[in-house]
């Protein structure tokens, strides 16, 4: 791989930013200078310096974010500000995105990769991931819509979604809110949402708090990442194998 290309891929600027710095003599291969950013190096094999700190090459980055309210789950958009935006500039080159979608008004655990096989793995329709989520909800949910939800529910197009899993956390009998716990093993459009109007209830704050083995770290404040740990990493490769 050309020395310019990965040192822009991993955030040291473009490669006309490169060629510059490289002409100053601040770039080392395998402890020698190297002033011609047409190099070709072996990522894996030789040892990359910049200004005294060695480059750790690398494909893939994933990441965890607890996405807040307010911003689309998308690369980029023209009004809207999104979870890309959200990130610091050094993760721009990597050309990472959202793994599917939360709504605009949902927060919680959002995975930002550019593995596009992982991607395609966690949301193949096929593979029924599942993803928990925390609801609070205006309406007294009851074992009647456990048991709804454990057959599925039928939508408004008429889609019958899959089994899933209600749990009710707490219910206010005076304020007739609920706060739940769902998990489902697909990922309809507002599908959470839907579920419950189904059963004449809504939805007034939606988190997910889990996707496969991945668990929202609580140390995490909305709008705020952190990479997937090795661990986190391994489970989540073995589990879309
Ligand atoms: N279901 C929804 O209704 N919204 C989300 O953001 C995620 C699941």
């Amino acid at each position: 791989m050309r020395l310019d290309k990965l040192l822009s891929h991993m955030g040291y600027g473009t490669r006309k930013e490169i060629k510059k710095l490289m002409k100053q003599g601040v770039v080392l291969v395998d402890g020698q200078v190297i002033k011609d950013s047409s190099v070709h190096v072996h990522p894996e094999k030789q040892r990359i310096e910049i200004y005294g700190e060695s480059v750790q090459y690398r494909e893939f980055v994933y990441l965890m974010m607890n996405k807040p309210k307010g911003v689309i789950s998308a690369t980029e958009d023209l009004v809207e500000r999104t979870v890309i935006d959200l990130l610091p500039e050094e993760y721009l080159p990597f050309q990472v995105f959202p793994v599917g979608r939360l709504d605009k008004d949902t927060e919680g655990l959002l995975l930002i990769t550019n593995d596009g096989k992982l991607t395609h793995e966690l949301l193949s329709p096929k593979k029924h991931v599942p993803k928990t989520y925390i609801a609070d909800v205006s309406g007294v949910v009851t074992q009647n819509d456990i048991h709804i939800f454990r057959r599925g529910v039928t939508l408004d197009d008429g889609y019958e979604t899959l089994p899933s899993e209600l749990r009710i956390l707490e219910v206010d009998e005076l304020t007739r809110r609920s706060r739940i716990e769902l998990t489902i093993y697909e990922g309809k459009f507002h599908q959470v949402k839907r579920m419950f109007e189904a059963v004449h209830k809504k939805v007034v704050h939606l988190k997910r708090i889990s996707m496969g083995p991945l668990t929202l770290d609580p140390e995490l404040y909305p709008g705020d990442f952190r990479e997937l740990t090795e661990n986190e990493l391994e489970m989540l490769k073995g589990r879309s194998t």
